[in-house]
């Protein structure tokens, strides 16, 4: 018996120094011997993804430091680095031959299609754009469907817009200055102007109840999860094999289980309402017209019609879509405008004059010509909605960039919000908000600055509702200054707790809508 004893305990003892050996010598290669090894970073970061992963747990904006610390680029995972200059923009960006997206996009999946006996995943046919990898159905998607996303397309829905923010303007002026959560109604707000354009809906009756449920809050427990399994593709796989087991992953990891959106992206408490609305829409449409279109969807149909390999799933996926991608990205970024302008009582008045003046200013600018585009964009680029890096990998023949070579596989990115803050591009002051900054003149650095930017991501996979949200936000923010003085409270370092996820925002402010007696 004890001889039995002694050789099982002999066993786990030799399983044990096995286990330890292993990981001594992977972390050894890592530090030592890896084709990443000679860059800097923490060295923690160079031994395990779980440096970087704990970060985005902890919910503390850590990049920016990084690169003050160790330069433009930074390993931050044994494979993985993280860029900040505009030489790393070109190479990852602007390269000839688009770089894939990074392997983290995979985690963004809405359906997590179905595991085959060998554990390899199927995705279903369907609009997914942004973790999409089938390449000839991305382009199919976004050139077909391209047209109803142009600039001078999406003019015509300008009435949609003005329509509904006569609405929400109306059931502003009824909370009598009331102190409310600032998410909450410029997330409703984005609602009723989004569904508007994309289904000629309206999110069942939030405007009047003035409740969104928390959800854009909630949304930022939803993109930390989510950041998170994006870099564990084992876990993922399990979690989709056993999803019983995920409250104890998800509490083991620190990570939040409260919930914000259905499987497809919507907010969770009115999804049903919006996919009966977009599903009554799309099969009510008999005859779709392009050009007297009343709605994307009616618009969509109408491309279908004449292009047949773009199918009805496409098309309504894309509808579906510009609410799913734009209810949280415009409402944060409308977060951030109010936020930003009203706690700079000098510029506030300003935009105040421009707003109430005859003729509203344009309030979304690439090169900015008012104050109040000028503070829209600086807002913006503070606070960007995306801060974690946009990953890509290093193609077939390796990459070299800042004198290093990254060999096929490695994956690069830049972070938005990183960037934007770069002390190249923005001089010594990067970090302040000073919109005064995109009305210089000096032109050669303003064609910079537009250049350098990942406000809606990079060349090759760049946002396809940008020019939607430019459209919301140019009428939405004059419209606001114009029928109110407005007064918000943002919790102290608010601006700086920024936390590094996928998406983000703004959390915990406060604002009160007071209604002027002579706004028109
Ligand atoms: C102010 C509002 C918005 C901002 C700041 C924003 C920002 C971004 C950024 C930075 C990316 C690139 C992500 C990456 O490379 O990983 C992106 C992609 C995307 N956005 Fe937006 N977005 C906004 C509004 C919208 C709207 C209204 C739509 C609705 C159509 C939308 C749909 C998408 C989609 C489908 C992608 C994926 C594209 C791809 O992977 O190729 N976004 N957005």
């Amino acid at each position: 018996m004890a001889f039995i004893v002694q050789a099982a305990s002999t066993q786990w003892i030799a399983i044990l120094i096995t286990c330890v050996l292993s990981l001594v010598f992977v972390a050894t290669y890592r530090l030592l011997f890896h084709p990443l090894a000679a860059l800097p970073g923490p060295k923690l970061a160079a031994i395990s993804p779980w440096w970087q992963i704990r970060k985005i747990i902890v919910a503390k904006p850590y990049e920016l430091a990084l690169h003050d610390r160790y330069g433009p680029v930074v390993r931050t995972a044994p494979n993985e680095v993280v860029c900040n200059s505009k030489e790393a923009f070109d190479a990852i960006y602007k390269s000839s031959t688009p770089l894939d997206k990074g392997p983290w996009y995979e985690g963004t999946r809405l359906s997590s299609g179905v595991l085959d006996l060998f554990i390899r995943r199927h995705h279903i046919d369907g609009c997914h754009l942004l973790a999409e990898t089938d390449m000839a159905r991305y382009q199919l998607i976004r050139r077909s469907g391209g047209p109803a996303f142009t600039a001078s397309n999406l003019k015509r829905y300008e009435p949609k817009v003005v329509e509904a923010m006569q609405r929400v303007c109306e059931r502003l002026n009824r909370l009598n200055g009331e102190e409310v959560e600032t998410s909450e109604w410029m997330h409703i707000t984005i609602l009723e102007c989004l569904t508007s354009i994309s289904w000629s809906g309206s999110p069942d009756n939030i405007l009047e109840q003035g409740h969104d449920w928390g959800d854009l809050e909630l949304n930022v427990a939803f993109w930390r999860r989510t950041t998170v399994l994006g870099h564990l593709p084992t876990l993922r796989v399990l979690l989709d094999l056993f999803p019983m087991l995920k409250k104890y992953a998800f509490g083991i990891l620190g990570l939040p289980t409260n919930h914000s959106r259905d499987g497809i992206g919507l907010p969770a408490h009115i999804a049903p309402s919006l996919i009966g609305q977009l599903v009554h829409r799309c099969t009510s449409i008999e005859n779709p017209s392009f050009e007297n279109g009343q709605d994307l969807m009616e618009q969509l149909l109408a491309i279908h019609a004449k292009r047949p390999d773009f199918g009805v799933g496409y098309a309504r996926g894309m509808a579906g879509s510009s609410v799913a991608a734009g209810h949280d990205t415009t409402g944060a970024s409308l977060v951030s405008i109010l936020c930003r302008i009203c706690t700079n009582p000098d510029l506030q008045k300003r935009v105040e004059q421009e707003c109430r003046g005859e003729r509203m200013p344009l309030a979304f600018e690439d090169r900015p010509s008012t104050v109040t585009s000028a503070c829209v964009r600086e807002a913006m680029r503070l606070q960007h909605v995306t801060n974690i890096s946009l990953s890509r990998v290093a193609p077939r023949n390796g990459l070299h960039l800042h004198g290093h070579f990254f060999p096929e596989g490695t994956v690069l990115g830049v972070n938005p919000t990183s960037f934007a803050r770069n002390r190249d591009l923005f001089g010594p002051d990067a970090g302040e908000f000073k919109p005064e900054r995109w009305l210089s003149g000096d032109e050669n650095h303003l064609r910079t600055l537009e250049r350098y930017n990942l406000l809606f991501g990079g060349q090759s996979r760049s946002c396809p509702g940008q020019n939607l949200a430019r459209l919301i936000i140019g009428l939405v923010v004059p419209r606001l200054f114009r029928n109110f003085d407005i007064q918000v409270k943002v919790p102290e370092g608010g601006f700086d707790n920024y936390p590094p996820q996928f998406w983000t925002m703004l959390s915990g402010s406060k604002i009160k809508f007071i209604p002027r007696q002579d706004s028109k």
